[in-house]
């Protein structure tokens, strides 16, 4: 079941990100170029499937949810051009092709991160179906929050300032919590403010949202040490060979996976307090943790 509808909504958000950027005209073709294959080559899209799967669970129609998909894939991607370049994690491989800055060039793929920070804003601000201007001002500055420095960005300078460096569990909570976590429950967000839901549910599944945002970091610094290359489309070992601070490092590769596996069930604790059929969301918490890719 959680197979079809990954697919499902992976199809439909492959669609609504093709369209855009195809929409986009040709003063700069490889600025262009830069951006697709950022974008568009491969992704497993888990952002989108949280907006979509989250929003119809919450009675939201999917045409409501495309634009908020597109524009939280868009700031992803954005921050997986950044993250590879060579001032940051310096990778040269990413969903199984060369990193934009070696497919392209470094200068272009600093813009082709920044365009796409930009086309999601420009995306999420745009008048969407059934949505009125307060909510859409709402998303806005979700994404915002989430994308800048108290959230992502500001999770990403944590990243390297604890490179090569021995720090506390308190700190790396806090830092995958930004650099991973914000923009995950910026989707799960965006569900919410697409659907308006009560108090009690709203702390729910943001709780929710925090349990598998973090599960899905700790999970990512797992595979750099269990998952290969070639499963991964990333090169496997890269925490290690920079000595980044990671749940493995800090906790052994044990310690990691009993966490992750913890924060799953805590997840799906916050689940279980909504009256809703969360079925296909409980088996993606669980997917988190089982994941190799
Ligand atoms: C990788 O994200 C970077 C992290 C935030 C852990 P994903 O694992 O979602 O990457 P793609 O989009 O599927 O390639
Ligand atoms: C990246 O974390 C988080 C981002 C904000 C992009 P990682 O550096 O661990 O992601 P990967 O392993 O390169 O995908
Ligand atoms: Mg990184
Ligand atoms: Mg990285
Ligand atoms: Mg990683």
């Amino acid at each position: 079941m959680l197979t079809e509808s990954l697919a499902l909504y992976q199809k439909r958000i492959n669609f609504q990100l093709s369209s855009r950027i195809d929409a986009l005209d040709d003063i700069d073709p490889q600025l262009k170029a830069a951006m697709k294959h950022g974008v568009l080559l491969g992704g497993k899209r888990i952002r989108p499937f949280l907006v979509y799967a989250i929003g119809e669970m919450l009675n939201v129609k999917l045409e409501t949810l495309d634009s908020c998909a597109a524009a939280i894939e868009c700031m992803h991607a954005y921050s997986l051009i950044h993250d590879d370049l060579p001032a940051m994690d310096d990778d040269a491989l990413r969903r199984g092709q060369p990193t934009v800055h070696i497919a392209f060039s470094e200068a272009t793929a600093i813009l082709a991160g920044d365009a796409l920070q930009a086309l999601a804003f420009e995306i999420i601000s745009e008048p969407i179906e059934n949505i009125t201007p307060s909510q859409n001002l709402a998303m806005v500055k979700a994404l915002a929050t989430a994308s800048g420095y108290s959230g992502m960005c500001g999770g990403q300078a944590m990243d390297l300032s604890a490179t090569n460096k021995q720090i506390e569990l308190s700190t790396l909570i806090q830092l995958h919590k930004l650099k991973t976590g914000a923009l995950i429950c910026c989707a799960v967000q965006f569900a919410i403010i697409a659907a308006k839901v009560n108090e009690v549910e709203q702390q729910a599944l943001l709780d929710f949202a925090a349990a598998i945002g973090l599960a899905f970091q700790v999970q990512d610094d797992v595979l750099d040490i269990i998952a290969s290359t070639e499963e991964l489309g990333k090169p496997q070992g890269s925490d290690t060979e920079s000595n980044k601070s990671t749940y493995p490092k800090l906790l052994g590769l044990e310690g990691a996976q009993t966490t992750a596996v913890t924060l799953v069930e805590d997840a799906l604790s916050a689940l279980a307090k909504l009256p809703y059929n969360s079925q296909i969301i409980a088996q993606f918490a669980r997917y988190i943790i089982e994941r190799r890719v």
